[in-house]
């Protein structure tokens, strides 16, 4: 059968994966997607750097926009980054244009989310997001279908792989938080611009795509507080320990009496908690439903074969048919709901 015909704008750490994954499995995902994925064009800023993967026979766009006007792109892949620029650009025109897309872009979602869902649903172009929490975590089909029969009470968890490395690297050697840093950046774990990840921000936009799918309708992410790990340093970790308790950064989300709380601190949790034994680049997803309980799932959260991984697992839906709205249901009003502030 004809193969699903791929763009793919951005090859860094995850967009480089994606295409090495696609080589080395073509067969087993061939035969899941009733179908091969090709990718046929790339868009990147600098032709001549390497990749570690072929890209030479593929067409190049020097301006990602142009992929969704090339007639054999049949899906587009965002894997740029950042909630505005090309990635947005590029997303709202492949939507526009009814064209499906596949991000792993959550800091694009959580804050144009609603607006994208919307284009959507209008256009009939499916948004699929698997990469965007977690890593190699399948948290959006957890909660938005493994749970669709459920009320959830809360959602959250361990959202950032780049903090949780820092955290347990400089618990575990003593080493000092710029060069552990140095190093998830080196890995490939961390964001562009790192604050994003060490102020909190990457797991709150993880939060609040969680807590909109959890809940039912978007979450406007300005409402989310937020506190991130910079100011932690050797003698917190030193003293947690001796308390019998570790510092984890978690996002948590919930309906409580006064309505949504969401929000995204370092914690002391005890270190005989399941979350405190996650360390490392691993994440921890934990939700709560009314009917199925609680549950924790735990993977590796960042890096370029764990997202890859997703990102491609998305594109299987979309050759499959199987896609489905992006909160699980259409919302007729995209207004999105705000947390309140911390009591
Ligand atoms: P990188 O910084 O490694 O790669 C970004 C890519 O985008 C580069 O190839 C860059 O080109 C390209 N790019 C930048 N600007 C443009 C532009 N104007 N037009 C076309 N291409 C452009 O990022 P990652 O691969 O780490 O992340 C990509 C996305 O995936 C982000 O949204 C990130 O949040 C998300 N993500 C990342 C994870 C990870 O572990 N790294 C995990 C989960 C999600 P060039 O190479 O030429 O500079
Ligand atoms: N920078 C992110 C992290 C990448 O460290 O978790 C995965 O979303």
């Amino acid at each position: 059968s004809s193969p699903l015909r791929l763009g793919i704008a951005g090859l860094g750490t995850v967009g480089a994966g994606v295409i090495r994954l696609l080589e080395t499995n073509a067969d087993l995902i061939t035969a899941r997607a009733g179908r091969p994925l090709k990718v046929v064009a790339v868009s990147a800023r600098d032709r001549t750097r390497d990749r570690g993967v072929n890209v030479s026979g593929l067409r190049w766009y020097d301006n990602a926009v142009d992929l969704v006007t090339d007639p054999e792109v049949d899906v587009v892949v965002e894997l740029i980054g950042g909630a505005e620029g090309p990635a947005r650009a590029l997303v709202e025109a492949a939507l526009q244009a009814g064209k499906p897309v596949v991000t792993a872009n959550k800091a694009l979602l959580a804050i144009h989310g609603p607006a994208l869902a919307q284009v959507s649903a209008e256009k009939s172009a499916p948004l699929l997001f698997e990469a965007a929490v977690a890593g190699g975590i399948p948290a959006i089909k957890t909660v938005r279908e493994g749970l669709a029969a459920d009320r959830l009470l809360r959602i959250g968890g361990i959202l950032n792989g780049t903090c949780n490395y820092i955290l347990t690297v400089m618990r575990e050697t003593g080493k000092d938080f710029g060069s552990v840093l140095a190093d998830a950046q080196q890995l490939g774990y961390a964001e562009a611009d790192p604050s994003t990840d060490i102020d909190g921000l990457d797991a709150a936009h993880k939060l609040t795509i969680l807590a909109g799918l959890a809940f039912g309708r978007p979450v406007a992410f300005d409402s989310v507080h937020v506190e991130g790990i910079r100011r932690i340093g050797a003698a917190d970790l030193s003293f947690a320990r001796k308390l019998g308790y570790r510092i984890k950064l978690l996002g948590l989300a919930r309906v409580g009496d006064a309505g949504l709380e969401a929000r995204v601190t370092p914690c002391l949790v005890p270190e005989d908690a399941p979350i405190a034994q996650v360390d490392g680049v691993f994440n921890a997803v934990v939700a709560e439903g009314a009917f199925a309980g609680r549950l924790m799932i735990e993977g590796r959260g960042a890096g370029a074969g764990p997202t890859a991984s997703a990102v491609t697992a998305d594109l299987i839906d979309i050759a499959r048919g199987s896609h489905i709205p992006v909160w699980g249901v259409q919302v007729s009003d995209m207004q999105p709901v705000r947390a309140c502030p911390l009591s």
